[in-house]
């Protein structure tokens, strides 16, 4: 068996990223959204449709949605680079990153972006602690997509290597810099794993 350094292991781990996803928060009227690459379906039953999200405790979006166990995950379509930019390259703490970007207010409560590929509006059920971030699971309660006149979806989902591929040159040391220092973070917190027990489950198995 061969022995593989980290960054060999890394670059094989990122065959299992998800598509590029824009997640949306709200909490006390304060909207917010970011980007990921670590969502996927979560079931197989469609009618328990499910998904899970890795988001790290950094992230303002981790703590709108620990506090209000709601978001929505939007696939997004592979022109979509300028939104990723907005909303993948900066926090909300700082900035209304929703201000300009058309959306309304889903059955949750939550921001839906106008324009995207799909998007599902989910109330979390449980959460796994990694130490470094928070898995979310969460029951998708709504569906729907950006749609075109004919009322179908419109262009392909934005993968994550076509956005590391076709990402604006210019971007790319930023990236790799909000990257290496995400990975810090989580290299130094992952070990310190805490048992969560969601809100909701306190009182043991549902029945
Ligand atoms: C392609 C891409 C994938 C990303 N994937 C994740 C992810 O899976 N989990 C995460 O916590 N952050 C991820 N990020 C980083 C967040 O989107 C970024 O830190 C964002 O600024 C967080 O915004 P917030 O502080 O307003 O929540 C990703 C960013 C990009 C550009």
């Amino acid at each position: 068996m061969s022995v593989l350094g980290p960054d060999q292991i890394y670059q094989l781990l990122r065959h299992l990223t998800s598509p590029v996803v824009a997640i949306t928060s709200e909490r006390d009227g304060k909207r917010n959204g970011m980007i990921s690459d670590s969502a996927v379906r979560a079931s197989i039953a469609p009618t328990v449709p499910r998904v899970s999200v890795y988001i790290h405790k950094f992230n303002f979006s981790h703590d709108l949605i620990f506090d209000t166990g709601r978001f929505v995950l939007h696939l997004l379509r592979d022109d979509q680079f300028a939104l990723i930019h907005q909303l993948g390259f900066a926090s909300g703490r700082t900035q209304d990153k929703l201000a300009a970007v058309p959306h309304h207010l889903g059955m949750l409560g939550a921001p839906v972006l106008d324009d995207c590929y799909a998007f599902f509006e989910c109330r979390v059920v449980n959460v796994m602690d990694t130490g470094s971030s928070t898995c979310f699971l969460g029951d998708i309660v709504t569906v729907g997509h950006g749609a075109g006149a004919d009322g179908a979806p419109r262009g392909n989902a934005m993968t994550a290597p076509y956005f590391r591929a076709h990402m604006p040159a210019e971007w790319r040391a930023e990236y790799e810099r909000l990257l290496r220092a995400a990975q810090q973070y989580a290299a130094e917190r992952s070990r310190d794993i805490r048992a969560v027990i969601w809100r909701g489950l306190e009182g043991g198995p549902a029945s």
